[in-house]
């Protein structure tokens, strides 16, 4: 015991180890923020718990998914991040557990309304707007304008320089539909999304990959979450990011506790501890610039401040509903994403 105290007091052992009922010292993730921070958040619970961390990378609505497919044996104790909507969509189709975390007082008030509205079966973690990604290099030397409206996104010179995320994989892409369906209307929204079709050179799986791939310069525009661009650019890539004119929608990127895991405490913990400052304050050092849900923690000076874009009053409940969610991707499976290029 004497050792046990003085390795602890050295720090070689985690006393902070949390021992569940049946002293499990495992955790199962399932991720669905950028590789890196997911990579950063495992290394980070293993080094102040011992617990160790399966985690698996994905996009929120491909985890979802998941998720569904495996409610009659969960595999998973942690959906951790992705856009909220997933995540109200998961708690209403009961796929995740109500747990108010002792963190909540702690955080922004649009990171508690996300935990409100999914009867606290999630959580926010992060807040992050929607908007325009581009290679200011290629954009230069294919003489083309800077986007600045959604408008703009028609203009037929853009013809297959845009690139956007698939809404059935993607939480970012499902979070374009409902944002343009909120702007314009659900009809104007899809005739629009129809003219888009003409200017996009792919739909890719990854909400971030358009992101990636302008920084490559294999696309010159992408419709992402401005952060990623950020993110790009901070590594040192020519890319811009713009916020549109009409106004945008954004994320709450969310994290709920899968019903049926078999690590319910170290869950609980994983969920306590991601809320914190101190680790919210670490997704910068790997350039994730979203801003934290925890008022203590920073948000990072790289990224356009959300009160200096024009944000709409994004409907979370009504489009964070499943049923909604699939007539919307399905709608747009039919009518759009099948189009002829
Ligand atoms: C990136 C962003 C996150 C976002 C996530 C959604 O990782 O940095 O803020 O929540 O993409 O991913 P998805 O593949 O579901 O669009």
């Amino acid at each position: 015991m004497r050792k046990m105290v003085l390795l602890a007091a050295i720090g070689l052992v985690a006393l902070a180890a949390p021992a569940n009922a049946q002293g499990s010292k495992e955790l199962v993730v399932y991720c669905s923020v950028l590789n890196e921070w997911c990579t950063l958040m495992v290394q980070e619970f293993e080094k102040k718990t011992g617990v160790k961390v399966t985690m698996t990378q994905k996009g929120s609505g491909e985890t979802v998914t998941q998720l569904r497919a495996e409610a009659a044996n969960p595999r998973a104790d942690i959906f951790y991040g992705g856009v909220g909507d997933q995540h109200m969509e998961a708690a209403e189709a009961g796929l995740t557990v109500e747990y108010r975390s002792p963190m909540l007082a702690e955080l922004h008030p649009w990171a508690r309304r996300q935990a409100e509205q999914s009867g606290h079966r999630s959580v926010g973690i992060y807040a992050g707007a929607l908007g325009f990604v581009w290679n200011s290099e290629l954009l230069a030397k294919k003489k083309l304008d800077e986007p600045k409206c959604w408008a703009d996104l028609l203009k037929p010179a853009y013809k297959d320089e845009i690139q956007m995320s698939n809404p059935s994989s993607s939480g970012t892409a499902y979070v374009t539909l409902a944002t343009i369906i909120q702007i314009m209307g659900e009809e104007p929204a899809f005739a629009y999304l129809k003219k888009l079709h003409a200017n996009i050179n792919q739909y890719t799986r990854s909400g971030p990959a358009p992101v990636r791939n302008a920084a490559r310069g294999e696309t010159t525009i992408g419709i992402n979450f401005l952060h990623d661009g950020v993110a790009e650019a901070a590594a040192g890539f020519p890319l811009k990011v713009a916020g549109p004119c009409e106004g945008t929608g954004y994320e709450i990127g969310s994290m709920s506790i899968v019903k049926g895991g078999k690590n319910p405490e170290n869950a609980r913990a994983w969920y306590d501890w991601a809320l914190t400052a101190e680790i919210q304050n670490k997704a910068k050092t790997v350039k994730s610039f979203q801003v934290p849900s925890n008022m203590k923690a920073s948000a990072p000076e790289q990224m356009p401040k959300l009160d200096q874009i024009k944000l709409i009053d994004y409907d979370f409940a009504r489009y964070g509903s499943g049923v909604e969610r699939k007539r919307i991707i399905t709608r747009w499976e039919k009518e759009v994403g099948s189009l002829p290029k």
